[in-house]
């Protein structure tokens, strides 16, 4: 609340009357989406959820969640626009750069021991977290060693992320990121810019296959010795949590590394106890058994 604002304190209004939209509204939007597009979003947090239908709402000039549904129904191009503005795609390079310094000074010794590294980065949206753990393991000489599997839900931002193009205008940031991330040769080594955009050199692919894999439905599909899997499952219910959960542990060798977000963790599901954290505050766990 700013200084000259009257209104008293109190509980927050419902949130229907906040302009929020209606819960079983939602649940038949939802529904329709999932029909047409195969796509589930009925695990994910409903407060992000609303948020995004009430955005979807206004750009469609809708008037409401079931005013969006009934414009779906009639026209399915809307559902492309909807999906989009449905999913967080936000993602920067070396973001959360201590995430980056812990994985070179913890994690990369004991990679080192391995003949082969498999890497799977689940939800990795634009690419921009698999071109920094590429070049990462480059400069710690494990490119050679090193698969990675990189997987998004989305078709459309693994098509960016296989292009490995990105704006300049996001550079200053990611320069800084990765030089806090403990990087080793100046940043711009490893693109080439024009005027409002920067290419990554190829060869940082040579060891990344990208594919489409969704964390709702889809099975393991192989055994890594590290999964991250950053600020995605922040935007589901622990239903979904839990299934992701059982995935990734699934997908893990013993001793394997789990990297997440700052704000998730492995902790207070039911593969708690497989888990000891290797680094609390960048939430990186190891699993244990
Ligand atoms: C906020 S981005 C995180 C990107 C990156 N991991 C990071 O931390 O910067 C979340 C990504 O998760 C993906 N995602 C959402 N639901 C998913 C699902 N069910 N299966 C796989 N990926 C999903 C989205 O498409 C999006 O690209």
């Amino acid at each position: 609340m700013t200084a000259g604002d009257a209104t008293p304190p109190g509980p927050p209004p419902p949130l229907a009357a906040a302009g929020e939209p209606d819960l079983d509204d939602l649940r038949l939007l939802l529904d329709t989406v999932h029909d047409r597009s195969g796509l589930d979003f009925r695990g994910y947090a409903y407060s992000s959820l609303r948020r995004r239908v009430a955005q979807a709402v206004t750009e469609a000039g809708a008037g409401s969640v079931s005013g969006l549904h009934q414009q779906l129904k009639a026209d399915p191009r809307l559902l492309a626009d909807l999906v989009r503005t449905l999913t967080v795609h936000t993602t920067a390079m070396f973001r959360d750069p201590g995430f980056f310094r812990v994985f070179r000074e913890k994690i990369v010794p004991v990679l080192r021991t391995y003949p082969f590294i498999r890497i799977w980065i689940a939800g990795c949206s634009t690419g921009q977290e698999v071109y920094s753990l590429a070049i990462l393991l480059r400069e710690e000489g494990l490119r050679e060693r090193v698969r990675i599997y990189a997987t998004d839900v989305s078709e459309v931002v693994l098509d960016q992320a296989r292009a490995g193009i990105f704006p300049l205008s996001a550079m200053q940031e990611y320069s800084r990121n990765y030089q806090l991330a403990g990087g080793q040769v100046p940043f711009p080594n490893y693109f080439t810019a024009d005027s409002e955009s920067v290419v990554f050199r190829r060869e940082l692919r040579d060891s990344v296959v990208f594919g489409t894999h969704n964390l709702v439905s889809d099975a393991s599909f192989n055994e890594f010795h590290v999964i991250l899997c950053r600020n995605v499952m922040i935007y589901f219910r622990k239903e979904l949590q839990e299934r992701a959960h059982g995935l990734f542990y699934d997908s893990l060798v013993t001793y394997g590394y789990l990297g997440l977000g700052r704000s998730e963790t492995v902790l207070f599901t039911a593969r708690a106890a497989a888990y000891d954290p290797l680094d609390g505050r960048e939430r990186i766990f190891r699993k244990v058994k």
